[in-house]
């Protein structure tokens, strides 16, 4: 990242037109790297999202022995094979990124190598207790920061143990984790899943060949990781990233006069709460040409402006979207009526505690909004654009990309435009996000 902050002001759009391509889905980008570097012999990854979370866990896995490299559109990974990673030398940068951090400490945690795992400053206030208690239980040691926190030393340890346990937090990053360290452990991983999170790391291990049985007890999921497994190096075409996509659903859906088709984009149903919540709204979203691409579910989405309305949103949906609430908010806030969110305490620790930082940033706006414990409640506009934010104020995104991306959002759709006080941290997970907007609107690409 840049060493100073880099402000843009994101001002009012022209309608978005034509057709874009977001870059890879994030999560499964992780999630090739990592498998990749398990299997012996060479995966072939495309459509890799390029984003500096990402690039860390590249680095972190050669790190530890793989061989990755980029050769034209495709990444090439040599795997050293489950058991294989080497230790490390020097402290492993994680950068932005919770997934990186929480899946690498499961990768570790069942081979006996110490690991020393630093993260900027926003990574560096979320709670890693989460994974190092279960993985504590299989044998790893850790020395975390106060709170559990980065920078950590940990201590894998070879054989672990295998356990059963149950999510307290409904977390992919958890799940995924737990049944990374599975892998190198004799014996079955069991993890529980109250409440269905992203499933990707599930179809993946099963594609690279691993033994894993699913059980499914009305929401709860029971999955079997059988341990000491060989994996088989794979050829991955990673689709686009629906979390990506999000921001320009919302701004085609708000912005009069848009016609936008959004192509190859993941609609795994554990991540595509947010184009249900805003068809309830009222959006005009059409999926175009079904398919599927690398073992998930693909389509174009065509999204045109239409009348949004507030909705009380089921709390139910939030695992599905997680991700999406802030460009959700931002969707609310220019609806007709009410838009009430709840049960949504888990996006406190996420880049930045989300729910204040949207709050403060959509009333900085013109916005009409109420923070709970849980949630927020934002009273729309009813279609008249925000206020924007004047001469010298900018909104303050806390090293959060979804924050930038999802206020850059909101100005398209004000009066005066919205300042963002620092975009640097686009680049963590879409680093087209400002050409394809230019793209889109028409306009020149002020990044
Ligand atoms: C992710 C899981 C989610 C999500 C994150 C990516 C993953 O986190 O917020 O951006 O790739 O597993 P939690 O599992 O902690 O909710």
């Amino acid at each position: 990242m840049h060493d100073q902050p880099r402000p843009r002001r994101f001002l009012p759009s022209a309608p978005l037109r034509g057709k874009i391509r977001v870059p890879g889905d994030k999560s499964i980008s992780h999630r090739a790297l990592m498998l990749g570097a398990l299997a012996v012999g060479e995966t072939r990854a495309s459509g890799l999202l390029e984003g500096e979370d990402v690039l860390a866990t590249a680095a972190a896995l050669r790190a530890c022995g793989a061989t990755i490299e980029k050769n034209g559109d495709t990444w090439s990974i040599h795997g050293v094979g489950v058991g294989g990673l080497l230790q490390p030398q020097g402290a492993l940068d994680m950068g932005n990124s919770g997934t990186s951090t929480r899946l690498l400490m499961g990768l570790f945690a069942s081979h006996a190598i110490t690991a020393v795992l630093t993260g900027d400053a926003s990574l560096s206030k979320r709670p890693m207790g989460r994974v190092i208690e279960p993985l504590s239980r299989m044998g790893a040691t850790f020395t975390p920061s106060p709170g559990g926190k980065l920078p950590l030393t940990m201590e894998g340890l070879c054989p672990a143990v295998p356990i059963e346990y149950r999510l307290p937090v409904a977390s992919a990053q958890v799940k995924s984790a737990l049944l990374l360290a599975g892998l190198n452990t004799p014996g079955v991983t069991t993890v529980i899943e109250p409440v269905p999170t992203r499933d990707h790391s599930e179809r993946m291990l099963r594609g690279f060949g691993a033994e894993l049985d699913i059980e499914q007890l009305g929401d709860e999921r029971i999955i079997r990781l059988h341990g000491e497994a060989d994996l088989r190096p794979q050829t991955i075409e990673v689709p686009g990233d629906p979390s990506s996509a999000a921001f320009f659903l919302v701004a085609a859906s708000i912005v009069e006069g848009s016609d936008l088709t959004i192509e190859n984009v993941g609609l795994n149903p554990t991540r595509a709460g947010l184009v249900d919540v805003l068809r309830q709204m009222g959006a005009d979203i059409a999926e175009l040409d079904p398919r599927t691409v690398g073992g998930e579910p693909v389509a174009d989405l065509r999204v045109r402006h239409a009348r949004l309305s507030g909705i009380d949103a089921d709390p139910a949906i939030a695992p599905s979207m997680i991700d999406e609430f802030p460009v959700l908010f931002v969707a609310a806030a220019l609806a007709h009526g009410t838009t009430r969110t709840s049960g949504l305490e888990e996006l406190r620790v996420k880049e930045s505690d989300r729910i204040a930082a949207m709050a403060a940033a959509l009333a900085a706006t013109g916005a009409q909004v109420e923070e709970t414990e849980d949630g927020l409640i934002v009273h729309g506009t009813g279609g008249t654009p925000l206020a924007g934010t004047g001469e010298n104020a900018a909104v303050v995104t806390h090293l959060d990309h979804r924050i930038a991306m999802s206020m850059a959002v909101a100005g398209l759709a004000s009066r005066e435009g919205v300042a963002v006080d620092d975009t640097r941290p686009i680049a963590t997970s879409f680093p087209t996000f400002a050409e394809l907007l230019a793209g889109a609107t028409g306009s020149p690409d002020a990044r």
